[in-house]
């Protein structure tokens, strides 16, 4: 289909997301040649962006929204990649390969691929809604919470500690709140690293400042007039301040394939290639559940720009007609402070772990067996561990000397 078709409401190539995954998926398409019309839908009112500087340089007003442009803004129009941007899909109907958006028109697809990524998750508490409570998803939400800041809401509670929590947390304090971070788990990262990390950061950031309350959720958000006073705690706590940033994890955006009758139970289900159960509909990024070979292919959803710009890049080779597997190695990135974590591999069901260096030097590495063999690494200013590490899990290392790979005079790639 051409360029006319759009007029026509229909496009060869509908993608629905326009974040990292969606973002990439047209890029793919174009650099392997795909001539046919791209449609990209998304909720969001801004170009394809960077998420992961929403709460770390863009929120701190180091970057400007031009620096976090994932390309610039002519370059779409340049490579006939329509964007339609603040609508969202509301309606599949797979077998006439029509979606429906939340304004009522209906546009048709040949191939749609879908990388709707995922929602905050609300608190459910009573104050929820007050004024002053933000997330951190979207740049309206990071523009949101600026301009409170801005406005001189000085005492913030951050409730979740993690990534976005922790990297927020940072964030405030580098711009002189006070800041109290709540953590229903008994350490933060807890979803994504193993206790020396955890601790490490909690360390890090009550040196910092930060007051860490753990084992704790929250009972209400307080107000006055509307807007955000305090927030009462499950430990009967109370603690004031002036705005609430809530980083308690995304819920996947995919009602609309569920209710067309797509596979899925946490996200949707995708195979190796990003194929939902629904004919010539894919799905990529934080929303597609997959078996992942770095997880002894157990059904997992990633939910980084890694995994969303590496699926993009493999559907748009399988709608080319050049099919692989999807296996590329996860690995991930958090700054807090003058920190730099680099993650690499997935540490799910590791039952060891190697710490490499001394946490008190804030520069070490922590590996992650599984019966003996390495399955990750989290890097904290050790760039060399992470680019080796990467290799030595890309190389399948089945067993290491674990007093070895402790040593931090002896090169990982020694030991792959
Ligand atoms: P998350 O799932 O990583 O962490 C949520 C945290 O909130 C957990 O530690 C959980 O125990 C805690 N929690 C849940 N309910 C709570 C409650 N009621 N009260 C207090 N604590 C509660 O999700 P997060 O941090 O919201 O991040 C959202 C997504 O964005 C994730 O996919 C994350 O990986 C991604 N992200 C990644 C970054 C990175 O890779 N550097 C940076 C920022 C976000």
């Amino acid at each position: 289909m051409e360029r006319e078709d759009i007029t026509r409401n229909s496009a060869d190539i509908v993608i629905v997301g326009t974040g990292h995954g969606g973002a990439q998926a047209a890029i793919a398409l174009r650099q392997q040649g795909h001539e046919g019309s791209i449609l990209m839908i998304g909720r969001d009112t801004s170009p394809p962006y960077e998420r992961p500087p929403l709460s770390k340089e863009y929120l701190a007003g180091d970057k400007g929204f031009e620096r976090i442009m994932i390309r610039p803004e002519k370059f779409w129009a340049d490579k006939k990649i329509d964007l339609r941007l603040g609508s969202g899909v509301v309606e599949i109907d797979p077998v006439a390969h029509t979606l429906t958006l939340s304004d009522g028109s209906v546009i048709g697809y040949r191939k749609l691929i879908w990388s709707g990524g995922g929602d905050p998750r609300r608190l459910g508490c009573a104050g929820a809604n007050l004024k002053g409570v933000f997330y951190i998803r979207d740049k309206r939400d990071a523009d949101a919470m600026m301009a409170a800041l801005d406005a001189g809401s000085k005492r913030a509670v951050v409730i979740g500690g993690g990534y976005i929590g922790l990297e927020a947390a940072a964030v405030l304090r580098k711009l002189g709140s006070e800041v109290t971070l709540v953590e229903t788990q008994d350490r933060v990262l807890a979803r994504v690293a193993g206790e020396d990390l955890s601790r490490f950061y909690e360390n890090e950031h009550r040196r910092q400042g930060v007051d860490v309350r753990l084992n704790t959720g929250v009972s209400e958000i307080l107000g006055e007039e509307g807007r955000v006073s305090g927030v009462l705690l499950d430990s009967g706590d109370t603690v004031p301040c002036d705005m609430v940033v809530v980083g308690i994890g995304i819920v996947p955006a995919v009602a609309p394939l569920i209710a067309a009758g797509a596979a899925g139970s946490n996200g949707v289900d995708v195979d190796f290639c990003c194929r939902t159960t629904l004919d010539d509909i894919y799905a990529i990024g934080d929303c597609a559940a997959h078996a992942n070979p770095y997880a002894d292919n157990a059904v997992i959803r990633l939910e980084s720009v890694q995994n969303a710009h590496d699926m993009a890049n493999t559907v748009a080779k399988a709608i080319m007609g050049d099919k692989h597997d999807y296996e590329a190695l996860p690995w991930f990135w958090s700054n807090q402070y003058d920190l730099k974590l680099q993650t690499a591999g997935l540490s799910l069901d590791y039952d060891e772990t190697v710490l490499r260096g001394d946490p008190a030097d804030r520069k070490f590495t922590v590996g992650y067996l599984k019966e003996g063999k390495p399955i990750a690494f989290d890097c904290v200013g050790t760039m060399k561990d992470y680019v080796q590490g990467r290799k030595m899990l890309e190389a399948g290392t089945e067993k290491i000397d674990r007093e070895l790979l402790a040593n931090p005079d002896i090169p990982i790639k020694e030991l792959i």
